[in-house]
């Protein structure tokens, strides 16, 4: 638990990336009672500075005794330095907030969305996982219509942007997308396929199954933020050649009798849902107009035509915001009202 106290000391690792630097400024936008900013990354961007509420802070490289007097690590740098290091900012009394995969499905390690399910926060959590992107814009979607009909099947193809990847990503599809349209090769780094102008279906490794561990991730983090695990979930997690906010087509069938008008006034009601839903005016929701903000917004919600009891719906979030950063500050917040209530 989170000792109270009126100003925290917060550390970011991996504070130079894609996802690091949203962590900071959202703390900084969101008022968060910082007493101390850590930004830390690798040897690489020591010395290099972040701005927080008007100053230059310096990076410092992540070494294993950098969590002392931390009160809360939020992680971003990959799934290997999370492993190593966010069990020694637990150690060191932080509690560690982590936006890799490493260890959402431990048993004992929460899971959490906090519009979704608050309370799985746990009592003593030393490392509270931040879900993928991916899976929590559709989970938060989907929460008010388990809640009210109870989700049996759900079958999802994302359209996923490439700063999912990080910033040598967005750097490969400015780049592709100069040489396509100036007639020149392409190099290709961070994707085995050109992404300029082009879709993969491809996120993550394969697994013997034929599905990537992306879309595996999507089954497993649905059944257990929504502590359901008889949901039957089929994605295909597609990336896209977009910058920033991730799109996906959702397909939902329930146990109980549903309809677009139920459906939409579901998710209407819930927290962090912006409903954008006039396509008669071409209102629908966009990852241009999604990026940057912090809702989850859905559209196109209508019946399934070709089955009872399904509803369809577009569901578009920022990646690096509601799909890791804002999260995680969220989860943080979270813990902050625990600690002052308790
Ligand atoms: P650095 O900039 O020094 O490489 P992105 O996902 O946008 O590529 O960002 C990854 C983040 O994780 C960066 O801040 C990066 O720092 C950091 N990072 C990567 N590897 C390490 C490491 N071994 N130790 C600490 N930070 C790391």
């Amino acid at each position: 638990m989170l000792k109270k106290k009126e100003k925290y000391n917060v550390a970011v690792v991996g504070a130079t990336g894609a996802v690091g630097l949203r962590m900071v400024s959202i703390l900084e936008e969101r008022n968060f009672p910082v007493a101390r900013l850590l930004p830390l990354a690798s040897a690489r961007s020591a010395g290099k500075t972040v701005k927080f509420h008007g100053e230059d802070i310096v990076v410092q490289e992540l070494k294993e005794d950098s969590f002392k007097d931390i009160d809360i690590a939020l992680f971003s740098a990959g799934g290997s330095v999370s492993k190593k290091f966010a069990p020694l900012a637990a150690q060191a009394g932080a509690v560690a907030i982590d936006n890799s995969s490493a260890f959402r499905m431990e048993k004992d390690v929460s899971l959490v969305v906090p519009e979704v399910n608050p309370h799985a926060i746990g009592d003593i959590p030393g490392i509270i996982a931040n879900p993928n992107c991916s899976t929590i814009q559709m989970v938060v979607a989907l929460k008010p219509l388990h809640d009210l009909f109870k989700i049996r099947r759900v079958v999802v193809s994302t359209y996923q942007s490439v700063s999912g990847s990080g910033q040598k990503a967005i750097e490969e599809l400015r780049k592709q997308s100069l040489a396509v349209l100036e007639g020149r090769e392409i190099e290709k780094n961070v994707y085995p396929h050109q992404i300029a102008f082009n879709c993969l279906p491809h996120i993550d490794e394969f697994l013997d199954t034929g599905y990537t561990k992306e879309e595996m991730k999507m089954v497993n983090e649905t059944r257990k933020i929504l502590e359901d695990p008889t949901i039957e979930i089929s994605p295909t997690a597609v990336r896209a050649p977009v910058f920033y906010s991730h799109s996906e087509a959702v397909n939902v069938e329930t146990e109980k009798a549903i309809d677009a008008a139920r459906a939409r006034e579901a998710m209407a009601g819930f927290p962090g849902i912006k409903i954008v839903d006039c396509p008669g005016k071409n209102e629908y929701p966009l990852a241009v107009d999604g990026t940057e903000k912090d809702a989850v917004f859905v559209g196109r919600i209508r019946d399934d035509l070709s089955t009872r009891n399904a509803v369809n719906f577009w569901v578009v979030a920022d990646n690096l915001r509601k799909g890791a950063a804002l999260n995680a500050v969220q989860i943080a917040e979270l813990l902050l009202r625990r600690s002052n209530s308790s």
